[in-house]
C-alpha cells in the first residue's frame, strides 16, 4: 500500500515562490511515489474578510495554476466539494485544546489584519481554522504533510487531536502525520527579508510565479540586500535569501560559484540578483505557457477537477462514517 500524502492551499489570490518553493514544488515531486491528496480550501478562504465572486474566481484561478505547474488532476480538490471536512471539522473542536488553539500564532498575525480590515470584527472561523486544517489532513489519514515552516503549528495541533481522539476512543484509529519540509521552507520577502514572503503584507511581498518576465526581474533588482543590523560575520538575511531561492531552483553550480565569491569576499550583488532573476525566469516560462493552454479550455478543467473532487469525497465520506461509529454518533447515511 503507497502511503499517503496530503496538503492544501488557501484559494486567496496569486501563486508565489514562497508557496511554490515551500511546499507545491515538492506537492508535484511526491506525486509517482504516494497517493496525493492536494485540496484548494475554499472553506478557509472564508476566514478572513471576503468577497463572494472573487472567492469562485479565485478558486479556479488557482485550480488552473496548481495544473500548470504539474499537479496532476486527480489529485486535485476544492475543498467545498467535500463537505465532509467541515463535518470532520466539528467533531475535533470537541477533541482539539482551546488553550492550544488560543496559542496559535498564524491567528494572532491574522487577526490583527483581520480587524483592520474588516472595521473591527474577527470572525470565529479564523479562530478554528486549524481545527478544520486538522480535519483536512486526518480525513485522508494522511502519513506526510509537505508544507512551509509557517505551518508547523498547525500540524502539532493535528498530531494532539488524533492522539485525543484514540485516546478517547481506546484505538490507534489515526496515525498522526508527519510534517515534510522542502530545502527552503521560508521563503522571505525579497522587498523586507524580515518578514515571510506573502500576499497579505501586499503586492511587493511576494513574486507571483505566473508574473510576467520583467516584473520578475524588476522585483529582484530591487531586492534588499543589506539591512545594516547584520552582524559581523553573518551574511544578511536579504542575501541569505536570495541564495536560498537560487538553490531552490536547483541551480547549484551558480550556487556554489557565487558563494566562492561571497566567501572570498569579492561578490557583486548584482551578479548575484541576475542569477536568482534568469533561473525564477527560467523555471517559470513553461508554466505559464502551459497556464495560457489550459485557460482555453477552462470548461474541460472545472468539469474534470468535479470529477477528481467526487472521487476523493469517497474516501473523506468513509472516514467520517468511522469516526462517527467510533464517536457515538447517529449513523444512518450508509
Ligand atoms: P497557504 O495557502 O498560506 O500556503 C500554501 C502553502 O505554501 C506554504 N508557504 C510558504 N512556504 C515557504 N515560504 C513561504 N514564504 C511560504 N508562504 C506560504 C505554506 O506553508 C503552505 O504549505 N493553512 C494552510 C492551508 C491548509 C493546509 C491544510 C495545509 C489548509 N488545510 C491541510 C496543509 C494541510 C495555509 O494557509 O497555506
Amino acid at each position: 500500500m503507497k502511503k499517503t500524502v496530503l496538503s492544501c492551499i488557501q484559494p486567496t489570490g496569486d501563486m508565489h515562490f514562497g508557496n511554490y518553493f515551500g511546499a507545491v514544488k515538492n506537492w508535484v515531486d511526491l506525486q509517482p511515489k504516494y497517493k496525493c491528496f492536494y485540496g484548494v480550501v475554499d472553506y478557509h478562504a472564508m476566514t478572513m474578510p471576503y468577497k463572494p465572486k472573487k472567492l469562485k474566481e479565485s478558486v479556479w484561478s488557482l485550480v488552473i495554476n496548481l495544473l500548470a505547474v504539474g499537479v496532476e488532476p486527480e489529485n486535485l480538490f476544492i475543498q467545498s466539494l467535500v463537505p465532509e471536512h467541515t463535518e470532520l471539522g466539528w467533531i475535533f473542536n470537541c477533541f482539539a485544546s482551546y488553550g492550544q488553539v488560543s496559542r496559535m500564532t498564524q491567528f494572532k498575525d491574522k487577526s490583527s489584519q483581520s480587524e483592520e480590515k474588516a472595521g473591527g470584527y474577527i470572525s470565529a472561523g479564523l479562530f478554528t481554522y486549524p481545527v478544520l486544517q486538522a480535519a483536512d489532513i486526518l480525513i485522508y489519514k494522511a502519513d506526510y504533510v509537505p508544507v512551509g515552516k509557517d505551518q508547523d503549528q498547525h500540524l502539532e495541533l493535528t498530531r494532539n487531536i488524533a492522539q485525543r481522539f484514540n485516546n478517547m476512543v481506546g484505538k490507534d484509529y489515526f496515525v498522526p502525520p508527519e510534517t515534510l519540509h522542502t530545502e527552503t521552507p521560508n521563503v522571505r520577502s525579497t522587498a523586507d527579508p524580515a518578514r515571510k514572503m506573502s500576499k497579505s503584507a501586499g503586492e511587493k511581498h511576494y513574486i507571483n510565479v505566473f508574473a510576467d518576465e520583467a516584473r520578475m526581474r524588476k522585483q529582484i533588482k530591487s531586492a534588499v540586500t543589506d539591512t545594516g543590523d547584520t552582524k559581523e560575520g553573518e551574511m544578511s538575511p536579504g542575501i541569505e535569501n536570495l541564495f536560498n531561492l537560487l538553490k531552490a531552483t536547483g541551480g547549484h553550480e551558480a550556487h556554489a560559484s557565487l558563494m566562492d565569491d561571497y566567501k572570498a569576499g569579492t561578490l557583486r550583488y548584482v551578479d548575484l540578483k541576475t542569477a536568482v532573476a534568469d533561473a525564477l525566469v527560467e523555471i517559470s516560462n513553461p508554466f505559464r505557457e502551459r497556464k495560457a493552454e489550459l485557460m482555453s479550455k477552462r470548461k474541460e478543467v472545472k468539469n474534470r477537477i468535479k470529477v477528481s473532487s467526487a472521487e476523493i469525497r469517497k474516501r473523506a465520506q468513509q472516514t467520517v462514517k468511522e469516526v462517527k461509529e467510533l464517536a457515538g454518533l447517529a449513523n444512518v447515511r450508509f
